[in-house]
């Protein structure tokens, strides 16, 4: 019996309760949301995406790449020298252009020099996918040439060669192919498809650019020079402006990303959809497992000018140095930014909350009326997770960023969680949350706690499902939430679950009790484990009790480990000298007992010997 009570004063739901976070991780951004249909454009493209590098990735030419004097800017910094008779290919992303029958794309293409161009559309037995276009063009400045193709028939597998005739040299750049429909029309805008199942969810905020990718971006510091030889951390400023004048970066997921989607496009989408724009800035200092703090005041103060710098991007007036950047962009009006983020998933608390607290120091000088969300750690528990959360509380921190990827049981066993949080400490944002795997089972586990959530909303402000999208062809962390190939896509049955909950979002909860038979917890199956995130990871005398203490099973290895496997199908657990198990890979695993095991309370505990990682 379900019993309300409809008088009572439930708490109230904030209709920016439930979000999405995007992340450019399972290349989400390019070849992905981002609709330009040319890869590596500018030719800035780091190793990570070809070991023989040339700055050449998804080309096919004679032509050669330079880095000098001649560039088309200092941001874009390689370029193309072409001979007249020369010709490049562009192979696009994964099985290569998509293009649809009938439908416009609109090319661009920087030269410097003259000559006649044969610009073509293709598949690749070299079949025609559109009427040539031709180009001329003039003069040894660099200048930008536009034309327009229609494409004759549809396939996922197109190409696009611009062809150079006449006999003289030309410097090529940011050599571009945009689907005419994107997502609302905008001008470098995102895949409709993609976006529209975005927008579908009707989010109450978008956090981004990351993750893992905002504050861990660089594999050489934070104030790394950003060019084809080496990365830097993702630093807002190198997204903004003409697309021609803006970085590329190899990004902490390890491939290379054009910034073509930058904050100017996240501002946009966010207020296209309706939904709050969220941005994380960097600590300087490197969660996601890599702990390591830089300590460099006046780049700690350069960062900190960036954020400031950032919100007067977001809402500062035309005349101002930053708002007149946004308004040349095409947005004289304010974006309305009330909240920021600093850092992602930190590992070093101390070290982490000293820079925090003057980001803070330094926002609410400028902009009290921002919202700066703190850091509770990679974790939904441990000593690093207790630590920020104390220093958090007692530095009084408005929000806080909590994150867990967990079982179906954890979530089904973790509803009350956020019952006993104290009221009068920070509020919480959870910014990533998963069951991990995208089974159906998965998705109820997430629906079932999402009304713990709810119930909770005086202290749980906002909440979002994490990693946003997956292109089928770059697999990097599942589950996701939406999946995509060239030109398709489709929403996990956690999409319809986020969809169903942020479609529906009440005003307030209305308090409810539940008595009666058959309430007691179910059995569950599929066994419990270990997680870990690290590689290569040793366990030893694995044991699992009841919540009375029982002993449910228990495992020294010394007999063999096949009683053992990986819960998600992504981990590779083996046994050691018949000693103890061990991963060997750097994903988030589970390992469970194979043997099915019936449960009727969602409390077992686990314990093991770690030996290493
Ligand atoms: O959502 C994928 C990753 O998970 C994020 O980058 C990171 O914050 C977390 O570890």
């Amino acid at each position: 019996t379900i019993t309300l009570d409809p008088g009572a004063a439930g708490v109230e739901i904030p209709d920016s309760m439930y979000g999405v976070f995007f992340e450019d991780i399972n290349y989400a951004a390019d070849g992905g949301l981002y609709a330009e249909l040319v890869r590596n454009r500018s030719f800035e493209f780091l190793p990570a995406d070809n070991a023989s590098f040339t700055g050449l990735t998804a080309w096919i030419t004679p032509g050669t790449t330079a880095d000098d004097d001649g560039r088309l800017h200092e941001r874009n910094r390689t370029y193309l020298r072409l001979a007249g008779g020369q010709s490049l290919t562009n192979a696009g992303y994964n099985s290569g252009i998509a293009v649809r029958g009938g439908a416009l794309y609109d090319f661009s293409i920087w030269v410097a020099g003259s000559a006649p161009l044969t610009v073509t559309l293709h598949d690749a037995a070299g079949q025609a996918l559109a009427a040539p276009l031709t180009i001329t063009t003039r003069g040894d400045g660099w200048a930008k040439y536009t034309g327009t193709l229609r494409a004759t028939r549809t396939t996922d597998a197109g190409r696009l060669t611009v062809r150079a005739g006449g006999t003289g040299a030309l410097r090529v750049d940011e050599v571009s192919l945009f689907p005419r429909d994107t997502f609302r029309n905008r001008p470098n805008g995102l895949r409709r498809d993609l976006a529209e199942k975005i927008a579908a969810l009707d989010p109450g905020f978008v956090r981004f650019p990351g993750g893992c990718l905002v504050n861990t971006g660089s594999h050489y510091g934070y104030d790394a020079a950003s060019n084809y030889e080496r990365a830097r951390s993702y630093q807002w400023k190198d997204t903004v402006g003409p697309v021609e004048q803006r970085a590329t970066n190899r990004n902490f997921w390890g491939y290379n990303q054009s910034y073509g989607l930058g904050y100017y496009e996240y501002f946009q989408f966010s207020e296209d959809i309706g939904a709050m724009p969220l941005p994380v800035v960097p600590a300087l200092v490197t969660g996601c497992g890599q702990n390591r703090a830089t300590d460099d005041e006046a780049l700690l103060q350069r960062h900190i000018q960036d954020t400031l710098d950032l919100i007067e991007f977001a809402n500062g007036p035309v005349t101002s140095t930053w708002g007149k950047l946004r308004s040349d962009m095409g947005h004289p009006e304010p974006f309305g930014l009330t909240h920021v983020a600093v850092g992602n998933e930190e590992n070093l608390p101390d070290a982490y909350f000293a820079r925090f607290v003057k980001f803070r120091a330094a926002i609410e000088a400028r902009y009290p009326q921002i919202t700066v969300i703190g850091n509770t750690g990679p974790d939904d528990t441990g000593a690093t997770f207790d630590r920020l959360w104390e220093l958090n509380r007692q530095a009084g921190t408005e929000m806080v960023d909590e994150h867990y990827y967990n079982s179906p049981a954890w979530f089904l066993s973790h509803n009350e969680r956020y019952d006993a949080y104290d009221r009068n400490g920070p509020a919480v944002f959870l910014g990533e949350y998963a069951s991990l795997d995208n089974k159906l089972f998965n998705s109820l586990a997430e629906a079932a706690y999402m009304t713990g959530l709810e119930r909770n909303a005086d202290v749980v402000r906002m909440a979002s499902y994490a990693p946003l999208l997956a292109n089928i062809d770059h697999v990097q962390w599942r589950p996701d939430l939406i999946w995509f190939d060239n030109d398709e896509s489709w929403g996990s049955t956690s999409y319809q679950v986020q969809k169903l909950f942020m479609n529906n979002v009440g005003d307030r909860t209305v308090p409810s009790s539940l008595a009666g038979p058959g309430l007691e917890p179910q059995p569950i199956t599929g066994g419990v484990g270990l997680s870990t995130w690290a590689t290569s990871v040793r366990y030893d005398d694995v044991r699992v009790t009841t919540p009375a203490g029982e002993t449910l099973f228990a495992d020294d290895f010394s007999g063999g480990a096949d009683a053992w496997r990986p819960f998600t199908g992504r981990g590779a657990w083996s046994v050691v000298d018949g000693a103890y198990v061990q991963s060997d890979t750097a994903a988030q695993d589970t390992m469970v007992r194979g043997a099915d095991i019936t449960a009727t309370d969602y409390d077992y505990s686990v314990k093991a010997t770690k030996l290493s990682g």
